[in-house]
Parts: C-alpha cells; structure tokens; sequence
C-alpha cells in the first residue's frame, strides 16, 4: 500500500488485514505507556486545508504512539493566506523531509494530486464530498466490535447523504466486508449518482428503522449547503432524526453512530447520543488505533517480514502483534516523539 486515497482502492483482504492490525494497536492504546518505536525516525504532516478535530489530532496521536515525529500543517494560519498553492505547499512539506502526509481539503481529488507532486505517502483525511477512507475504515472496525463479522448485516446510513464523505466511505468499506447498506434521506439530500452505489435508497426512516442492525446518523452539512435543501430543521429532525422515541422503539442491541461533530437535537436526539446503544465515543477512540494501522501500513513495510523489521528491532521471526506487545517505548530505544 503505497497510498491511502479512496475507500475503492481497499478489497475485502486489505481491510480486513487494517482492522485485524488495528487491534494490535487497541492493546498497545491500552498500556499504561501506549507507545511503540515502530515508526521511529519517521516524520507525518498533517496538511489541513478544511477544520477537523477527530481526523487531526487522532492522526496525530497516532503518529505519536508510534514515535514518529509530527508536523501539524493548518491553511487558515499559513502561507496559503498569502496565495500561496496546494501544489507548493506539498512540495514545501517535502523539503522539510517529511515521510507522510493527511491531506483535508474542501475539494475532490485534492489528496490525489498530492500524491502526484509528491514522493511522500499520501493518506486522505476527508476531500471534498468525495472519500473519507479512514472513518469508512474506522465506522467498520467499531461495527465489526459490536456486531461480530459484518456479513449479511444491515445499517441504514441516514440523513445528509448527498454532501457526505464519511457516506461514500462506509458504504464502500461496509459492502465491502458483507453488510447491506440502505440510505434513508429526503430527495433533496441524496445525490442525483445514487444509481452506481452498492445500495438502495428510501425516504421512510420509520419503515426501514425495524429492520436494522446498526444505523449511521450523519451531520447535516450546513456549511455545503448553498440552497434550503429541507423546509425546516425542526421538520428534518421530525421526520429523518434518531429521537427519543424512535430509539425507544428499536432493539437493545441495534448500534447507534454518528462521525461527528454532532448537531445534537438534529439528526440525533441528545439522550440518544448518550444512550448505551450509542458508539460514538468508541468510534472516536478506535479513530486512533485504525490511524496506527493505516500509517503503520504505510511506512513500516508491506509485508510481515519489513513490518516485523522495523517494529521488532530485530527480531524478525515474531508476529507483529507479539512484537509490538513486548516493544513499549523505554529507556535507550532513543524514540523521537
Ligand atoms: N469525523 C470527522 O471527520 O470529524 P472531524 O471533522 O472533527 O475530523
């Protein structure tokens, strides 16, 4: 894996093979020193062009626990204000030597033509409409915790499907490993391409809602939205919200999501972002082991053998998880973090 640029590029082997590698990093999250030597001497930039919290700084984190060095790019207090291009700002970060970079970008295909100016590994942190492949990834894994293997399980994914890329993303990487995906949304917020998609389409939460094993709210984009897509909030959330009495009528085991930011009160119900049945929380902390897994993926070798190099300091005929449960950053292992 040279890149991570779309959710496409990832067959059911890859992402099964990130999220069995993401539990590795669950467990090295879990130590009281939650960090590994593996990507020691490596650098990773963040290159924020659009405001994140989640991607970034569980980007970040995740750079860190495995002891590469972080360099953390932000647009709006950069020289990009100054005119300068995306072109020359990718061609700066790579002087400085760095190894990785996130690309976040308010337009389509922007990651991508990093990836062609660039000799760095590119990852996407959410460009445009377009692709979300580590929430696609991430969703999945806290799926796969919940529900066992995702084959024949259904999610409804509802909302403002039409402006989201953690839409695109899930419903690649969740039909991908087996799961039925139906998208509940008005008309005016499902995309004129929905034909092409591995999934169907309704308007009637409540109908599809008794069948569901999981259901993904998504954020009403106010900020893509260039025209009144709905007549009211208050007529949205009565008809497409997760509210207190729908979730009141829904099984004990049904999986609540939602990416996040929350609009709490409009595609979800404040007690029900909260409720037991919610994930969101989990979604968050698994963004960071599935990040580990994606750059670790990517700068530490393709197969068992480079990946055991380099996390190993040598002992090379030990599986990854075996290595990295004995390798926490210590005394004289000369971590850069
Ligand atoms: N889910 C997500 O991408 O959140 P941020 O915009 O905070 O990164």
């Amino acid at each position: 894996m040279r890149h991570l640029l779309s959710s496409a590029d990832l067959d059911r082997d890859d992402v099964e093979a990130l999220l069995d590698l993401t539990d590795s990093f669950v467990e090295v999250s879990n130590r009281a020193i939650p960090k590994v030597p593996a990507l020691r001497g490596r650098t990773v930039a963040t290159m924020f062009f659009e405001d994140s919290t989640r991607t970034r700084l569980s980007f970040e984190t995740a750079a860190k626990r495995l002891s590469a060095d972080t360099m953390s790019f932000s647009a709006s207090s950069s020289s990009v204000n100054k005119g300068e291009s995306l072109r020359d700002t990718a061609l700066t970060l790579e002087a400085m030597g760095v190894d990785a970079v996130v690309v976040r970008h308010r337009s389509s295909g922007a990651p991508h033509r990093v990836a062609s100016w660039v000799d760095v590994r590119v990852v996407n942190g959410g460009d445009g409409w377009h692709d979300h492949p580590t929430q696609g990834l991430l969703d999945a894994y806290t799926l796969r915790g919940r529900l066992g293997p995702l084959d024949g399980r259904r999610v409804a994914i509802v909302g403002d499907v039409k402006h989201s890329r953690v839409a695109r993303a899930d419903v690649a990487i969740l039909t991908t490993l087996g799961a039925e995906v139906t998208l509940v949304a008005p008309p005016t917020l499902l995309p004129p391409s929905i034909e092409g998609w591995p999934a169907t389409a309704v308007h009637d939460l409540d109908a599809v809602l008794p069948e569901v094993d999981a259901v993904v709210l998504l954020r009403m984009q106010r900020e893509r939205m260039t025209e009144a897509l709905v007549p009211s909030l208050r007529e949205y959330t009565a008809r497409w919200g997760l509210t207190v009495d729908r979730a009141r009528r829904l099984r004990d085991d049904v999986v609540f999501m939602h990416p996040g930011p929350m609009n709490r009160g409009v595609e979800i119900a404040p007690e029900v972002a909260d409720d037991p049945r919610a994930v969101i929380v989990d979604q968050v902390r698994n963004g960071v082991a599935v990040r580990m897994a994606v750059l670790f993926r990517l700068l530490a070798g393709e197969g068992p053998e480079p990946v055991a190099d380099v996390v190993s300091d040598g002992a090379d005929d030990r599986s990854v998880a075996a290595d990295l449960s004995e390798q926490p950053v210590g005394a004289g292992d000369g971590g850069a973090t």
